[in-house]
């Protein structure tokens, strides 16, 4: 519970109760509602079911809601949290607490998941809209735990500590990520992550075309220079540890809008390639949290930003360019544009000798026609480390699967003008773009996260997710904790 309440002098309840009524806790009056209204058929006990209570006799809180949850697991939980304050968010509530009314005890990914759902819920788009809705009244949560159980009270504290910072950062990756092409530029992009740096505390170097082209980043450049926005190279770091404690690198592709260039894309749902920045925004939000947490690590985020635009002089298929590392790639689809800059990227993070480099990128529609939109594709040749992101990913319900990176899938990037061509065709080919990457990632343990499939939604709901930052947070603070992998 937070201390100060001032403000909030009737928060609103949320009851999350188990599907079977003989194992409700006695609650006096809030569960005498309940069995009530369960025995009235106004609730029924199944995942997800919800009645929503205004001034519920016998009570001091204004506004209760209950909601059933099949059991206490990470998602029945984060539904029924979710569902609760979708309610709520229309309600005058300005607070709310959320009781469990079953009999085992609360863990910190309850507190987590709660405030996850909770920030979820509430963030709204207004950048470019300013008729939005006004913001929720809503704007407080706590849990109630019993005091006397000091073991519980730690674990679900500790939770909420880290699901606020998740909450926030996973806000800021989709706030990033909703604003259009013409707001969200490559300098736009980089003013965000000067005022997060500013914010947080975190060191920060931004690289002009001028110094990319000093130091040799011919892929990068080729994709660039079809537009009049000038890219830019985003360097971020949060120092939790030692200096000489090897740190994470986080790589996040950021085009801020992707029209696939000379190799032009078709017209429809072509405005959703704004998001294609979405994996710059995944790391901005991570640099966050985990600036919030302060976990004893060294991070260090990467962000490659330009347009990918047709023009006079916008790069040509056919052509050929030499990247950081040396390697001249043979550009047979200027659509194919993410592993481009990100290969740059990938050579440039060798001078941090990383423990481990991860890069998150809206890589290929082939992973979504592989994973669709639930799972984020995970590519690593180090199963240790694998494992830990896929641990990561599921614990906060942020879910990777891991798939191939056989070398046998990289027979179609052979060129016969340059050491590699840019695609492999159209057969697995998210396995082939995850291959194209390792080719510049010898020097340090290295995955790749494919988030095509998970980073927006399209449709009515279509914006951001903020994935995959809690899976990323997660990942970076079990680092911290000298977690395996
Ligand atoms: N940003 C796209 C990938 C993408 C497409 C993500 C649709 C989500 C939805 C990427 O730059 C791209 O265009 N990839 C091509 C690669 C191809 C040319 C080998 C693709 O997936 O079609
Ligand atoms: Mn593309
Ligand atoms: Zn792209």
């Amino acid at each position: 519970m937070p201390e100060d309440w001032s403000g909030h002098a009737t928060p609103a309840w949320l009851i999350v109760l188990p599907s079977d009524p003989k194992t409700w806790r006695p609650m006096g009056a809030i569960a005498d509602l309940a069995h009530d209204a369960v025995r009235h058929g106004d609730l029924e006990l199944k995942n997800g079911k919800q009645l929503y209570l205004h001034r519920p006799a016998g009570l001091k809180a204004q506004r209760l809601v209950f909601v059933v949850a099949s059991d206490l697991g990470a998602k029945a939980w984060r539904g029924a949290v979710a569902a609760g304050v979708a309610t709520l968010k229309n309600s005058g509530a300005s607070a709310v607490v959320i009781g469990w009314a079953g009999p085992e005890p609360l863990g910190d990914l309850h507190g987590e998941l709660a405030t996850t759902a909770f920030a979820d819920a509430l963030y709204t788009y207004r950048h470019t809209k300013p008729s939005a809705p006004a913001a929720a009244a809503l704007g407080k949560l706590a849990i109630a735990v019993d005091k006397t159980d000091k073991a519980q009270l730690a674990a679900v504290r500790a939770g909420l500590a880290r699901g606020t910072a998740i909450g926030a950062g996973v806000t800021l990756a989709r706030e990033c990520a909703n604003r259009p092409g013409n707001h969200c530029t490559p300098t736009q992009l980089a003013a965000q992550a000067r005022a997060l740096a500013e914010e947080q505390g975190l060191a920060i170097e931004v690289l002009d075309r001028k110094a990319m082209a000093k130091l040799g980043m011919g892929a990068l450049l080729a994709v660039a220079q079809g537009s009049d926005e000038p890219p830019q190279f985003i360097v971020l770091r949060y120092e939790g540890a030692t200096r000489k404690s090897a740190p994470i690198v986080l790589v996040g592709k950021g085009i801020t809008f992707d029209t696939g260039g000379i190799s032009i894309k078709p017209a429809a749902e072509m405005d959703e390639m704004k998001f294609d920045m979405g994996g710059a925004a995944s790391v901005l939000g991570t640099m966050r949290a985990v600036a919030e947490l302060k976990p004893k690590v060294n991070l260090i985020g990467v962000i490659p930003t330009c347009e990918n635009m047709p023009d006079g002089r916008a790069v040509k298929p056919g052509d050929v360019v030499t990247s950081l590392s040396g390697q001249t790639i043979e550009i047979l689809n200027t659509d194919a544009e993410g592993r481009l800059i990100l290969c740059d990227a990938l050579t440039y993070v060798e001078r941090f000798k990383p423990t481990a480099v991860v890069d998150i990128a809206t890589l290929t529609g082939a992973c979504v026609i592989a994973l669709g939109h639930q799972h984020s594709g995970l590519f690593s040749a180090d199963d240790a480390l694998a494992d830990s992101l896929l641990g990561a990913g599921r614990r906060s319900l942020d879910s990777a699967w891991r798939m191939p990176l056989d070398d046998e899938y990289a027979d179609g990037l052979k060129s016969n003008f340059a050491d590699v061509g840019n695609v492999g065709g159209r057969a697995g080919g998210a396995i082939t773009a995850a291959l194209f990457l390792k080719r510049f990632t010898s020097a340090y343990r290295w995955a790749h996260l494919d988030i095509a499939g998970t980073a927006w939604k399209s449709g009515a709901a279509k914006g951001a997710t903020g994935r995959p930052v809690p899976l990323l947070t997660h990942f970076v603070l079990d680092q911290a904790e000298g977690k395996a992998g």
